[in-house]
């Protein structure tokens, strides 16, 4: 770089920082100002969060919004939108309190607005940071442009437990995809500018280790030891921040012994005083008051130790407003902790640039033209298309050809309402097409489609009813399953290919959506297995919100595509897949296991001082099962492509590094097959000595490449001394010397390997 360059990059830092420092100081200077002039009861008031209760995210809803805006006892309000309706709310407090002080009005914007985008497990398997990013800001642009200045996202929980159903609304197993994918998300969120009409604050959650409940029952206990929480759960809630999340979420668990809410040494010491977090903690929906359930005291008790851990705005409970001012009296909390936490959420609103213009993101103009576009519509197919994972493709029976009949079948064949998947609590449902109605929107004329329900989504009716709650139902026949099946058979009878549109509603997995039995429901098996008789082929369409136990098909059905739930234009990108104006590239951001006795099962796994030889199965005193092996049906990061990608040998430029030197790693990739296409090639290293036992293969690198059929490229990785890093047992973020491994390939299974060792 030239001197001057140098000089002017420095007068630019410098210049931003002054430039910070300045709004600092104004936005301090501001707020003592406006708290100088606040009541006890009116600084409590700004730590009251309500629901307007447009979706339903909790069992307790909001009462009295109104007259309490008016009292100036509420300081944000979430689950309310449209400028209209967020305008009048607004009004209200800039109007009618006594101190006119703005709302902050939130939603759960969590993958897409009204343009629904995959699930966040769908997105995590595009591995394209920048379309994750890019859906981000268009949730943005569409949530901004309705009234809104929150969102509660990224979520960015860890799980290995395909139990759990909020699994779906993550990034999957790996600390390293994960954290990747929490900075893309906060970026597209928050953009550069929080003050601008089209940006949101983005809000980290659930901190933390919610992903980790005991069993993947939803809200279940959690007890992990700090190295693991340090070096497998920490980095992606950290990452968020250090991107620059502007506010945290507390989770529902209990953390070792403590729940997260009113942990202080999670939420003080190491979000405030080891990470730098300096936003504000909002809690989840009535977190506090569960306090009571979890047996830390009454409700005044538990209002107070949330509080005093460093948890400062209050979802829907009313535990703050109702108990903080007796607790100061009785001297149970500190004018301090209540100004603090009052301080740093009328930071939040200053950062979103509320009190300069409190109607900032009420614009009914932009309403109107800047949600559901073309040019949104087109980026969630595309997105879609790439989210999809191909799992099996015997013979090549995919890509279809575009004509002839296509017999579309299965409970999921045609409901628009289980298209979004869990989570969408902002999607426009009228328009969303169904599978059947998106797969003929991009298909035209060119192929005829039959279609049947098939069967039941699940043959109990009550858990079919639990399966399918807020509005997102899926038709019940009762007529006797053979009757429906044989219907079905009559309709595909016509049809040269079955497309099997089965798995699991957009309600069994997500929140309190946990379950024990992973299958695709047996009424839905049986649907399949009838199909896969008539000897035509079947392509099984998967719809899922997390790792199901597809042994059964696996060994029987020829062609698998996992489509999660992709969102609006799922149907379009299904087809857009199927027909090959796609070719698969998605990559599974988590394992799935052959059966549930295995999980939890992940590639990261430590290596026991039992390990059983690679490839074999059973072998007595070593660390297997009896029943089945160790291996998962598909690993982490695996995925098919139409097209057949080979990799060359790993070569090192040296296989010796100091501290302050890198390794660079190259391997050529070949595209070998008859389509062009992406692969996703990943890198992953083992540290084979250290203080502390290290896992037998860790993500630490990826890139997404497009190849053209017969193309060649050298994909280069380099690795720093960063990357051999871990939290050792003082939990010291260090690389130890000695020996490691590289590998890469096309997934965590399927990797070239080699050696080097850092000095
Ligand atoms: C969920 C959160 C969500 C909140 C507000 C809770 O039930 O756990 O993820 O942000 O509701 O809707």
């Amino acid at each position: 770089m030239k001197k001057t360059t140098i000089w002017m990059l420095g007068v630019a830092i410098a210049w931003s920082v002054n430039v910070k420092a300045q709004t600092d100081t104004k936005m301090d200077q501001f707020i003592s100002e406006l708290m100088g002039k606040m009541t006890v009861e009116e600084k409590i008031g700004q730590l009251n969060l309500v629901t307007g209760g447009e979706a339903v995210t909790g069992s307790v809803v909001s009462t009295g919004v109104e007259a309490k805006i008016k009292a100036g006892q509420i300081g944000g309000i979430f689950s309310m939108s449209s400028p209209a309706k967020i305008r009048a709310a607004q009004e209200l407090a800039v109007k009618q309190s006594r101190l006119g002080i703005p709302i902050i009005f939130g939603m759960d914007v969590i993958h897409g607005y009204k343009t629904m985008f995959p699930i966040p497990l769908g997105l995590a398997a595009t591995w394209d940071m920048g379309l994750i990013r890019e859906s981000a800001r268009i949730a943005a642009v569409e949530a901004s442009a309705d009234g809104l200045n929150w969102t509660f996202s990224p979520m960015v929980d860890i799980s290995r437990d395909p139990r759990w159903g909020r699994i779906s609304e993550g990034s999957g197993e790996d600390t390293y995809l994960s954290a990747r994918i929490a900075t893309e998300m906060v970026k597209g969120y928050q953009g550069d500018d929080l003050t601008a009409h089209n940006t949101l604050m983005a809000c980290v959650k659930h901190f933390a280790l919610y992903g980790a409940a005991e069993a993947g029952r939803d809200y279940h206990t959690t007890d992990m030891s700090l190295h693991r929480m340090y070096n497998e759960y920490f980095p992606p809630y950290k990452a968020a921040i250090d991107a620059g999340a502007g506010t945290v979420m507390t989770s529902f668990n209990d953390i070792n012994g403590v729940p997260a809410t009113a942990n202080k040494w999670l939420m003080t010491d190491v979000l405030r005083n080891q990470w730098g977090f300096n936003g504000m903690v909002v809690t989840d929906y009535t977190a506090i008051n569960e306090l009571i359930d979890h047996g830390l005291g009454d409700l005044q008790a538990v209002s107070a130790l949330a509080l005093k851990a460093g948890v400062h705005m209050d979802m829907v409970g009313e535990g703050y407003l109702t108990t903080l001012k007796k607790s100061l009296d009785e001297g149970k909390v500190t004018k301090t902790e209540i100004d603090e936490a009052c301080r740093l959420i009328l930071e939040t609103k200053y950062k979103l640039g509320l009190f300069d213009d409190p109607f900032r993101y009420c614009n009914e103009e932009r309403a109107k033209n800047n949600i559901l576009t073309p040019t949104h519509l087109a980026k969630a197919r595309e997105i879609a298309g790439k989210s999809f994972v191909l799992l099996r493709n015997e013979n090549n029976i995919l890509p279809l050809k575009k004509n002839g009949t296509v017999a579309l079948i299965g409970p999921l064949s045609n409901t628009r309402a289980n298209m979004p998947g869990t989570w969408s609590v902002s999607a426009d449902l009228g328009n969303t097409p169904s599978l059947l109605e998106g797969m003929q929107a991009a298909l035209g004329d060119n192929v005829k489609i039959v279609q049947h329900l098939g069967a039941n989504l699940l043959s109990d009716a009550a858990y079919q009813e639990r399966a399918t709650m807020f509005g997102r139902t899926i038709p019940r026949d009762e007529r006797p399953e053979a009757e429906i099946i044989a219907e079905a058979l009559t309709v595909a009878e016509s049809a040269d290919v079955i497309v099997a549109a089965l798995g699991e509603s957009s309600e069994m997995s997500g929140e309190s959506s946990s379950r024990t039995d992973l299958d695709i429901p047996d009424t839905q098996k049986r649907l399949l297995e009838a199909l896969l008789k008539t000897g035509k082929p079947v392509v099984l369409v998967l719809f899922t919100g997390r790792p199901l136990t597809l042994t059964w098909e696996h060994g029987h059905v020829p062609a698998i595509l996992n489509v999660w739930f992709g969102g609006t234009e799922t149907g379009k990108a299904v087809a857009d897949v199927l027909f090959g104006d796609v070719n698969p590239s998605g990559k599974l951001p988590a394992t799935f296991p052959q059966n549930v006795g295995q999980i939890p099962l992940y590639y990261s796994a430590k290596n026991t001082g039992r390990p059983l030889a690679a490839g074999a199965w059973f072998e007595k005193f070593r660390s297997n099962y009896l029943d089945v092996t160790n291996e998962p049906l598909y690993p982490f990061g695996y995925g098919l492509s139409y097209t057949t990608f080979t990799y060359g040998d790993i070569q090192l430029d040296k296989n010796c590094m100091k501290a302050d030197e890198k390794i660079t790693a190259t391997v050529t990739v070949t595209n070998s097959g008859n389509y062009d296409g992406e692969e996703v090639v990943q890198l992953y290293i083992r540290d084979l000595v250290g203080s502390v036992t290290r896992p037998v293969k860790e993500l630490k690198g990826f890139q997404k490449i497009f190849l053209k059929k017969g193309e060649s490229r050298d994909v280069v990785f380099e690795i720093d001394v960063e990357d051999l890093k871990f939290y050792n047992n003082a939990l010291e973020f260090v690389a130890e010397p000695g020996d490691f491994k590289l590998f890469i390939g096309t997934n965590s299974s399927d990797v070239k390997e080699t050696n080097f060792s850092l000095h």
